[in-house]
């Protein structure tokens, strides 16, 4: 079965073709990261024109004929509304034209799906840390449940901030992650309530020390050891709590060394065991939403046109 699948919430066009036994067929994408930020609009109108070269290419690549392919997947919700539709209206697009199902996916749990798939994670606590999410998440009763999340921003989005505010570039993740090398440790706000974490004081901490001349080094350093620790306290209490025995990490963040390097001491010292997605898939891509579309297809989750609408704030546990 050859599953092709459309991922667009955000700032990538991506599309993806697997088939049910995992096997990767072909994976492109174009990615929309203008200087002064993203515009939700501007990034559709980008998704809209690499639409159809995309397609072809993935096509091309996976050396397969349209009419080879079984269901249409694409990505549902949670995202950008004028993003989510153009990707919608393609996929529906291409599904009554190919006479084909159309399955729609939830982008964060295709980000587990994918993860759980390229690892041989079970029924891990998950760790989604990107741009837009910071969760911990775990699959209990028959449903994916939150156990932990940013009360405010996401990781990934504070990196972001910290670095666009010291003027260090985007993405600030691998710079930061340079700079802490050479840092060292100093004190900041660490808050966590609960099983949740917030993100917003740690920013506005480090960039009232950098105006105030901190060296730039100790305050990465610093921030990341508190902005981790965070995130991993309430992964250990997610750990006890549901007596897991595994975690699996992904999401852009997830290209962290120091991160995953805390997390394996975490997992060392509690006995578990320890997994990362492989980086080609952590971040956004049209193979996680067409590996998701066969696991929903084969559970009968498939639309019709009619039934398709968007889901701009789908959750991972709705
Ligand atoms: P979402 O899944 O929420 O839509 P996204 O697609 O915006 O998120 P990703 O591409 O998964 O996000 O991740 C991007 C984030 O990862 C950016 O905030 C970036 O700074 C961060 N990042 C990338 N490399 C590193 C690194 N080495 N250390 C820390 N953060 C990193
Ligand atoms: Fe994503």
């Amino acid at each position: 079965m050859l599953s092709l699948g459309i991922e667009g919430t955000a700032h990538t066009l991506g599309i993806g073709i697997i088939d049910d036994k995992g096997n990767i067929l072909s994976d492109v994408k174009s990615s929309f990261f203008p200087p002064k930020g993203i515009h939700p609009r501007e990034a559709a109108e980008h998704h809209a024109e690499v639409a159809p070269k995309l397609l072809k290419d993935a096509i091309k690549e996976a050396k397969i004929n349209p009419e080879d392919l079984d269901i249409i997947s694409f990505s549902q919700g949670p995202g950008l509304p004028p993003c989510l539709r153009i990707t919608a209206t393609f996929a529906r697009a291409l599904s009554l034209k190919l006479k084909k199902p159309l399955v729609g996916v939830n982008h964060c749990i295709s980000h587990i799906d994918i993860a759980k798939l390229l690892t041989s994670a079970k029924d891990p606590i998950i760790l989604y840390v990107s741009g837009g999410n910071s969760q911990v998440i775990g699959f209990s009763c028959n449903k994916y449940r939150v156990f932990g999340e940013t009360l405010d921003i996401a990781i990934g989005n504070a990196i972001d901030k910290f670095a666009r505010e010291c003027d260090l570039g985007f993405p600030g993740g691998p710079i930061i992650e340079k700079l802490a090398k050479k840092g060292r440790y100093i004190e900041l706000p660490y808050t966590v309530k609960g099983m949740d974490f917030s993100y917003s004081g740690l920013v506005t901490d480090v960039t009232r020390r950098h105006n105030s001349g901190a060296k730039l080094e100790d305050l990465c350093f610093s921030f990341q050891e508190h902005a981790f620790a965070m995130l991993i306290e309430a992964t250990e209490r997610a750990l006890a709590h549901t007596e897991k025995q595994e975690v699996l990490i992904t999401g852009g963040v997830a290209a962290n060394n120091r991160f995953k390097e805390m997390l394996s001491d975490m997992c060392k010292e509690r006995s578990a065991k320890y997994f990362a997605c492989p980086m080609k898939y952590a971040g956004d891509n049209g193979i996680m939403i067409a590996w998701s579309g066969i696991l929903n297809y084969k559970n009968k989750k498939t639309l019709k046109t009619e039934e398709s609408k968007i889901l701009p704030k789908w959750r991972v546990d709705d």
